[in-house]
């Protein structure tokens, strides 16, 4: 049996199981930033991951990928309806983003997701080495950092939340908000995206649990178990070296010219890219943008608005209705303002090969990142990444993790239509030069904080974390 001193633990792996009609297996690498920073962060690490496989049914056998020992974990039919869909993607998730679509409450989802928090325990514990380091991410596996300490007293455990931790009053709302925060305080190590999502954890801690609280510290006290946890921000990145250098790859630049001449060599494309979720704002950038046509401030074929919405979470209800949403509104701006050989709005709803996603990014004058509520968004980096030739302009939201970081973004409010508009057209507007400069200044703080500086800084708080009593004898 293999043992590792680094386990990460994530609900999924790093690439998706795949059976075709015809049976034949293959692995895609899977969707959203997490895999994106992670797989970087362990290929070729000697760690391993454990995680989902993407599909219900039975696991397949541990297997070895790219420097990685990949451990998949089954999820049955039910659990994949009760844990992931139910309580990861419509309970929490919503609650985590302010609300943006309302959460819904069941007992049995709850009952679902400790039973699956377990399962994930329990392999974790199984590939961890003595005194290994173990690294838990994201909401979908809050209670696992508490139910490892109970099976391994001797590892070190650390957790990092992808996406925001809300607010005190919202996050109340959880019935099962005590359970949630205990799960979490098994960390020696938490890790947030921003500050304020650090201090809301410790506050809820204050609040909800009675604990005490210094600064960045929550002082766990039990007869069984006294110690202290730190929760701060470590923003997380991407792998720029990796990106930008695809982006320079010949074949890369190639396909970036041709994008640009399939739609017609347009003065300003602008380019929107994002897992389809209600977070993202894409909404609210369509009818900034459905404004602008109306009001003749931007036209086809002078600018082309091309949208990747990445299929996602498609048997929640929430994301079923945001997409006839978003497909009627494309549909409606393309009847009123296309013209033949001259879409207004190109939608794709797929998900593309790195190489093409870098090509897009290359070719875009303007890249529109509006979410309502994002814990970091990496997309927003990557394009930054993709600009080596210094090109090209970022509208951002400040709702976002990224907006903490890239302060020479166009910066707007998604709420505030008005100023949306203003944001895109300031970003198409201003001269080259300026917005040179801009990129450049963006670009350096990406390179300067990279993945693997973030992996690094991670690391060392988890690894200077304050030491645990000895247990006794
Ligand atoms: C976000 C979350 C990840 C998640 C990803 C894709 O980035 O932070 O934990 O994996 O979205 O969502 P999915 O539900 O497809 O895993």
């Amino acid at each position: 049996k293999r043992a590792f001193d680094l386990v990460v633990a994530a609900n999924r792996l790093p690439v998706d199981r795949v059976v075709s009609a015809d049976g034949e297996v293959s692995w895609r690498t899977s969707p959203g930033g997490l895999v994106t920073a992670m797989e970087s962060v362990m290929r070729d690490r000697d760690g391993a991951w454990v995680g989902w496989a993407g599909e219900a049914g039975e696991a397949p056998e541990p297997f070895e990928e790219q420097g990685m020992w990949l451990r998949p974990v089954a999820l049955s039919e039910d659990e994949v309806k009760q844990y992931y869909e139910g309580f990861s993607n419509d309970t929490l998730w919503p609650i985590y983003h302010d609300v943006i679509v309302g959460a819904s409450f069941h007992r049995q989802w709850f009952t679902q997701y400790e039973k699956v928090n377990r399962r994930f325990a329990e392999a974790i514990a199984e590939v961890a080495a003595k005194g290994a380091t173990v690294w838990v991410h994201d909401y979908q596996l809050q209670l696992v950092p508490g139910m490892v300490r109970e099976l391994r007293p001797d590892v070190r455990i650390g957790w990092f939340d992808h996406i925001p931790f809300p607010p005190v009053e919202l996050f109340a709302q959880l019935p099962w908000r005590r359970a949630i925060l205990e799960g979490l305080l098994g960390a020696d190590y938490l890790g947030f995206q921003r500050v304020a999502d650090a201090q809301n954890f410790v506050r809820a801690c204050r609040q909800l649990l009675g604990l005490q609280t210094r600064g960045d510290t929550v002082s766990v006290s039990r007869a069984d178990d006294s110690r202290r946890v730190r929760a701060s921000a470590v923003p997380i990145s991407i792998d720029f070296k990796g990106l930008e250098a695809l982006a320079k790859e010949p074949e890369t630049r190639a396909r970036a010219k041709e994008i640009r001449e399939s739609l017609g060599d347009p003065e300003t494309l602008l380019l929107g890219v994002d897992r389809l979720d209600y977070t993202k704002g894409i909404g609210h950038r369509i009818k900034a943008y459905g404004e602008l046509l109306a009001e003749d401030k931007v036209a086809p074929p002078r600018e082309v608005f091309v949208q990747v919405a990445t299929p996602s979470r498609e048997r929640v209800e929430a994301y079923q209705q945001l997409r006839a949403e978003i497909e009627g509104e494309v549909g409606r701006l393309n009847g009123e303002f296309s013209r033949i050989g001259a879409p207004a709005v190109q939608y794709l709803h797929h998900s593309y090969p790195r190489r093409e996603m870098a090509a897009l990014f290359l070719a875009a004058d303007v890249l529109l990142v509006t979410p309502l509520r994002d814990g970091m968004n990496l997309v927003a980096k990557e394009y930054v990444t993709c600009r080596y030739d210094e090109g090209g302009a970022l509208v951002l939201s400040e709702f976002t993790g990224a907006f903490h970081e890239l302060h020479q973004a166009f910066v707007v409010n998604p709420h505030d239509i008005e100023g949306l508009k203003q944001g895109i057209m300031r970003a198409i507007e201003t001269p080259d030069k300026e917005k040179r400069r801009l990129m450049r200044a963006m670009r350096r703080r990406v390179a300067d904080h990279d993945v693997q500086r973030w992996a690094a800084r991670f690391l060392e708080n988890l690894a200077s974390a304050p030491e645990r009593p000895a247990p006794a004898a």
